[in-house]
């Protein structure tokens, strides 16, 4: 049958062919789009039953109530089998979506990487935690220093050969140049400091012993990196002043302290050793991963040292030490390369943090 014409009147027939087309479109209609369609075109205004349902007027009485009941039978029908179509493409569309959308909930959550701290930061916070323990209190100091706080107070004169040890980094532009002589009154020419030791000297200026100060901070020397060197790398200075400070307590306390950062059963031992700042002095090693490794410089504050600091050796005496938290890092995490520290690189930085002390 082709479609009804507006100035035909509609039969019975035309109705049934009409219903019979739009029920097939409906009810077989393969997905949503294609059911919206179909009811547009079979249901809407300009469908062929509405066009039906226009020509009735055409009609006598009698036929008229025939074809306008049958054409209204035929849209509840069809309304019925839209709805009907609808509601099983609907749950096919869900069902769909639900299996596409599923979650795994057994599969591990996606964690968040974590910061950490820089293992020498790390090992340095252990370390100034493990001397406050014992009475210590944490001071810092200026990096860029005066060569007098650096050497001539440190009882290294400018003539002396520990100078040439240091490779030291001048600071040309601030105060005075490197060339001047230092011994000129009012000339003493700036640098980066080679070590925290300066800090030992501005800590006794500024306030009466009985002192103990733990000294983090970062050093400079003018070294080409390798497996074992920095240019730039962190050092702590610890000093203790008192009335009747021996060797033994600086032995104690240092014993203290390497024992809470490497182990409890860490063995220790003091090595002879020189540095123009203390008399005597020595080198203590850690027992460690089967050998024994250098940890740190020490000895009794030289007299020269109190004296460029205004105390009297006669009434107060003590002990001072330097350690460098990089060489210490790497005997808690078995580092055998030091530039690791300054490579950024995120698993080497992140690895390290999550080794208990
Ligand atoms: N300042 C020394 C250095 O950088 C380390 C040091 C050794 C510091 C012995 C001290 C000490 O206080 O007593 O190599």
């Amino acid at each position: 049958m082709s479609d009804p014409r507006a100035d035909a009147p509609p039969t019975a027939a035309d109705v049934a062919a009409a219903r019979e087309k739009a029920l097939a479109a409906l009810s077989e209609a393969p997905d949503l789009d294609a059911l919206d369609e179909a009811k547009r075109v079979h249901l809407g205004k300009r469908s062929p039953l509405a066009t039906l349902q226009r020509g009735l007027g055409l009609l006598e009485d009698a036929a008229r109530r025939e074809v306008g009941r049958a054409i209204n039978e035929a849209r509840e029908a069809l309304t019925a089998a839209e709805a009907a179509r609808r509601e099983e493409l609907e749950a096919e569309r869900d069902r769909v979506q639900l299996a596409a959308e599923a979650v795994d909930v057994t599969l591990p959550p996606r964690t968040p990487r974590r910061g950490a701290l820089h293992p020498a930061v790390e090992t340095t916070e252990a370390m100034v935690d493990a001397f406050c323990g014992l009475g210590f209190t944490p001071v810092t100091g200026p990096e860029v220093e005066s060569e007098w706080f650096n050497f001539e107070a440190l009882n290294i004169p400018a003539d002396h050969p520990a100078r040439g040890l240091m490779d030291t980094i001048y600071v040309r532009g601030l105060g005075a140049e490197p060339d001047d002589d230092p011994r000129r009154p009012g000339i003493t020419p700036l640098l980066l400091r080679t070590h925290t030791s300066p800090v030992q000297v501005r800590t006794l200026l500024a306030q009466q012993p009985p002192v103990y100060v733990v000294v983090p901070g970062r050093v400079y020397r003018s070294d080409v990196a390798d497996a074992t060197h920095l240019p730039a790398f962190f050092q702590i200075e610890g000093l203790a002043i008192d009335r009747d400070l021996s060797f033994a307590d600086l032995r104690g306390t240092l014993a203290a302290a390497i024992r809470a950062l490497l182990g409890d059963d860490v063995p220790i031992r003091l090595r002879p050793h020189h540095f123009q700042f203390t008399e005597p002095s020595c080198e203590v090693d850690a027992f460690f991963d089967g050998e024994w490794m250098e940890v740190l410089g020490a000895g009794m504050v030289h007299p020269n040292v109190l004296r460029a600091s205004g105390v009297d050796p006669k009434q107060w005496q003590g002990f001072a030490f330097g350690v460098g938290p990089e060489r210490l890092a790497m005997l808690r995490h078995a580092v055998t390369d030091i530039r690791q520290f300054v490579d950024g690189d995120l698993r080497f930085l992140s690895a390290q943090s999550s080794v208990p002390a």
